[in-house]
């Protein structure tokens, strides 16, 4: 049997009510579809977690900054249900924009702080759009567990926040990058990548990697930073839009890997915006 499908809040409000009245744990996957391994391996994770695996599919028009880009984006409802099913999940919540957003919807969530730098600075109203829809479907699913992947880290710590702030009661869980063999984090945008620009397209992760290795050696960091960007540009990408070391939580740029950090960074190549993030992890051998 092919995973259910509910389309409007209504349908899917009588699943869940289903589900709790016979006391069953309920985890959502929130996803934009054109499904790949990365949020297959949250849908997986969802799964080992709770009795019932809600995975959202809803291409989000507030969080795109172009209509052309929200255009492009891959709408593979079919494939994406047929790559849910062997998995054992429950559902299939896919409402359309007139569900998610009815005539004379009129509010936005903003998170401060942790949305302004890196692809905030430069991506107006991403985050307000994301933390909008991401708090709607946490409150129409009443998950008690929500999945997302560290592949987007910026947004999980903004989920992180907002969920805080509102006491919204469900727990976030952060699930590592699933990447291609040679290291390309997977992202449904690298379909868009021509054959050459595929070839390349892993530099960033090796570069990102290295940067990493050089500060936990002792290297200075705006060094390692910058031999990084110089690096990626060399090597055919267009621009990098930022290429920083910040701190974990807060995701401030630091100048010191003197606590938990991250290299975070986004560029383009051929016309696709690229993210990718590491862990900067102090081994016992590092100073
Ligand atoms: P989307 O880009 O479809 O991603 C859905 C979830 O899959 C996010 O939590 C994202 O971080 C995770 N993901 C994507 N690529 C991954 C990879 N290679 N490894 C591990 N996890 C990966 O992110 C969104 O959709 C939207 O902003 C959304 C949260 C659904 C709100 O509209």
């Amino acid at each position: 049997m092919s995973v259910p499908i509910a389309r409007t809040v209504d349908e899917l409000k009588r699943t869940v009510a289903e589900w709790r009245s016979k006391g069953e744990s309920i985890a959502v996957v929130p996803t934009m579809g054109a499904l790949h391994a990365g949020h297959l391996s949250l849908v997986q994770a969802a799964l080992d977690t709770a009795d019932r695996v809600i995975v959202t599919l809803f291409v989000n028009p507030k969080q795109f900054n172009s209509a052309a880009d929200l255009a492009a984006y891959p709408r593979t409802e079919k494939e994406d249900a047929a790559k849910l099913t062997p998995l054992g999940a429950h559902l299939l919540y896919c409402p359309d924009g007139e569900e998610m957003y009815p005539a004379g919807f009129a509010t936005t969530v903003s998170v401060s702080g942790v949305s302004e730098g890196l692809c905030g600075a430069y991506r107006p109203g991403h985050f307000d759009g994301v933390a909008t829809v991401v708090a709607k479907l946490l409150m129409q699913t009443d998950a008690d567990f929500a999945f997302f992947g560290e592949k987007d880290f910026q947004q999980l710590q903004v989920v992180r926040r907002l969920v805080a702030d509102l006491d919204i009661p469900v727990a976030i869980i952060g699930c590592p990058t699933v990447r291609e063999e040679d290291g390309l984090a997977m992202s449904s945008r690298n379909l868009r990548l021509s054959a050459s620009e595929r070839a390349i397209a892993p530099i960033l992760a090796r570069q990102l990697f290295q940067a990493a290795d050089r500060i936990v050696a002792g290297e200075p960091i705006a060094q390692c930073l910058n031999r990084a960007r110089s690096c990626i540009l060399e090597q055919g990408f267009q621009s990098v839009e930022y290429l920083e070391l910040c701190d974990e939580y807060k995701l401030i740029p630091l100048v010191k890997a003197d606590q938990p950090a991250r290299i975070l960074s986004a560029v383009w190549l051929g016309g696709i915006r690229l993210i990718d993030n590491v862990i900067v992890t102090k081994t016992e051998t590092s100073k």
